[in-house]
This record gives C-alpha cells, structure tokens and sequence, in this order.
C-alpha cells in the first residue's frame, strides 16, 4: 500500500519563515584538521576559513571548506569538559548543525520560538572589518540544532572570527553543488512528534510519506515522511524505526550515534556518473546493490539518457516518478560508528527521493549490518 501524498505547496501563503537554503552543515569531530582534509582530497572540497586560537577563539578549532553552494565546517574541541567533547564523546562524529540562510535571523528566531522552538542561541551579531553577521538557532531533534544566517551585510570569507584559510593543497572538485535534502533518524514513536515540530514551528509541509508497507525487507523496516519549507530549498525527510524480523538500519544507527541525529546528506551533481566515478577513485566506499536490480531497470524507469553499463559499473539507482526521473547512490558510512553516510543525488525532473530503490538499498544495507553483527 502506496501512502504517497504529494501535497500543494501553495495553500501556504504567509511564509512566515522563508529560507534560501543551506547555508553550511557544521560537523563535531575528533580531529577536524584531519577531517577538513579528508573532506578535500575525498569529496572535492577547497579550502576556505579556519577559526581557532590563532584568530582569538580559544576552546575550539574550525575549518571551513566549499564546493560550489556546498560549505562544510569540521569543528573540534581544544580540551575536554566542553559541549563539543561531551558531544563526540556520546555520538562520535556527527553533524551539529544544519545552518539556514534568512534574510533575518531575529525575525525566524523570534517566529519560530514564540511557536514553540526550543532556543539554541538567541540572535547574536557578530562583527569584523568585513561587516556584521547575525546568528540564531534552535534546537531539532536529538542534539542537532538549525542555526538561522543573516549574512547580506557581510563580505567576509566565511563569518566573523574566521580568517581565510589558503591551502597549497587543492584537490579537483568532484561536481558536487548543493545540499538537496538532509535526513534526521528518530525514535520509536518520535516521527510524527518531528512532524509536528517542522509543520508548526518552522510552517514546512509534510510533502510525501512512506510507511512500513513501502519500506520493508525480509527483515527490517521503517517509516519515513519528507519534510519541505514553502519554496522547497530545504528538505528535512525525518526516518523512525519500524518493526520487523531484526533490528532495522534507524535502530543500528540509534544505537551507535546514541540517539537522535542526521542519518545522511544528500549532495546534488548534474553529472553521477562523472562525480561518483572521481569519488571512488579517491576512496569512497558505496553500497553496492546486486547487479541483478539492472536486468529490469529499464523496464522499471523506462527511457533515460544515460548508457546502462556505467551506471551498472558503478552501481548508480535510477528511480522515476510522475515528473521525470533521477539516479542516486549512497556511500558506506564515513566514519568507524554505523552512522552518517552521504547520497549522491542528480535529478532530472523528480522531486522524490527514490522510493522504487528502497527495497534493493535496504537490503544492501541489511548485507552491510550483518557483517558488523548488528542485524
Ligand atoms: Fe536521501
């Protein structure tokens, strides 16, 4: 039973936070020189700002890196006894926060508090020679946290308290431009709590839906309803635990990031076969599905533009919905905890998130679980 419920984005006028998109995700680390680099040489990354005791911040070091409208921040703590040290210690590294870009971050603070939001932190401006900044935030599910970005009155490298980080160390991109959606895993029961959280507090739309029926294997299942603000910039879809034989892949990944938090970002490129192609070559792993899911592809999505043998080679999905198609793959997970991984998404007119691909990925998952005793 399909619950798909494309809803009109239009019977929302009064936007009462409008977003422009990500403006960076913020990640906690262990070592965020070395995760900066790993970044660079892996994914294409530039290097870009660096913040840390040198530029007269004292507990932490930062290191900002850019691909087109992609900006990354590795962040980590200088000593212990400090909420990043008591953040990677419990969930190892992780993404902190998903940082919005407003036109006014007083404004989505104060609407989005007064709605009910717990605050992060409230408006700050942050200034430097290169103008002012304002920053807000509040919190999301598990530890994350959204931070809103007012930075139309600066024309910094990145924001006040960094400096410009030049690198002799340039990798070649690898056609990674945007963030296209970013998944938060919840707990049992929580979904629809999160729902709630995005429908009231920040006025997204629940846009489509899939329950355990579409999002089943032999074994684990889950549940999953996508999230999306009024001009659809920004994606939230939000995956809960759903019963099955053994332990689904939302509650591995529960157990290891010890808690709530985002499950995977989704990178966008114009060009799959081309990124995915320069990512392997760097080392990135991705789940591989069995090469049998290509004898009826073409059944299934029929007409594409792309040769079927390179996909095949690099084992790229391709799923189809009302509005066109798109190709799509997902990396292991990156770090040592079975937690955040990346996709790899080119859209080519659809707008969902590859729902024909979930029975075969999951299973690959599954395959992936198992071999590390967590199914
Ligand atoms: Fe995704």
């Amino acid at each position: 039973m399909i619950s798909l419920a494309i809803q009109s984005k239009i019977d929302n006028p009064i936007d009462f936070l409008p977003l422009h998109g990500t403006d960076y995700v913020e990640f906690y680390v262990g070592n965020a020189k070395q995760a900066a680099h790993f970044y660079k040489t892996a994914f294409g990354f530039q290097s870009l700002a660096y913040a840390g005791p040198e530029t007269g911040v004292k507990d932490r070091a930062s290191y900002a890196i850019r691909q087109n409208k992609l900006t990354f921040v590795f962040t980590t703590p200088l000593k212990n006894n400090n909420e990043i040290a008591d953040h990677i210690y419990k969930h190892g590294d992780g993404v902190k926060m998903l940082a919005l870009k407003v036109d006014d971050a007083t404004d989505a603070w104060e609407q989005t508090t007064k709605r009910g939001a717990v605050s992060y932190m409230e408006p700050l401006k942050m200034q430097d020679e290169y103008g002012e900044l304002i920053m807000s935030g509040i919190k999301t599910y598990g530890d994350t946290v959204h931070l809103f970005i007012e930075r139309s009155k600066y024309e910094g490298v990145f924001m006040p308290g960094y400096r410009t980080w030049n690198s002799t160390y340039n990798p070649s991109e690898t056609g990674l431009l945007y963030v296209d959606h970013c998944v938060g895993n919840v707990g049992w029961n929580q979904m629809n709590k999160w729902v709630s959280f995005y429908e009231n507090v920040m006025g997204f739309k629940n846009i489509l839906s899939f329950d355990d029926n579409d999002i089943s294997t032999e074994y684990s299942a889950l549940m999953s309803k996508v999230m999306s603000n009024g001009n659809g910039y920004v994606k939230f879809p939000i995956n809960e635990p759903a019963e099955g034989k053994k332990k689904s892949q939302v509650e591995e990944y529960l157990e290891f990031y010890d808690g709530e938090g985002c499950q995977h970002v989704a990178l966008a490129t114009l060009d799959i076969v081309k990124t995915v192609t320069e990512l392997q070559n760097r080392g990135i792993e991705f789940l591989k599905v069995p090469t049998t899911y290509y004898d009826d592809l073409l059944d299934r999505v029929r007409k594409i533009d792309e040769d079927l043998q390179p996909l095949k080679d690099l084992g790229i999905l391709v799923d189809r919905d009302e509005e066109g198609y798109l190709l799509q793959i997902f990396t292991k997970p990156v770090e040592d905890r079975p937690t955040l991984f990346f996709e790899i998404i080119q859209r080519k007119g659809a707008k969902s998130f590859g729902k024909g691909n979930f029975k075969a990925l999951f299973e690959a998952i599954e395959r992936e679980q198992e071999s590390r005793g967590n199914l």
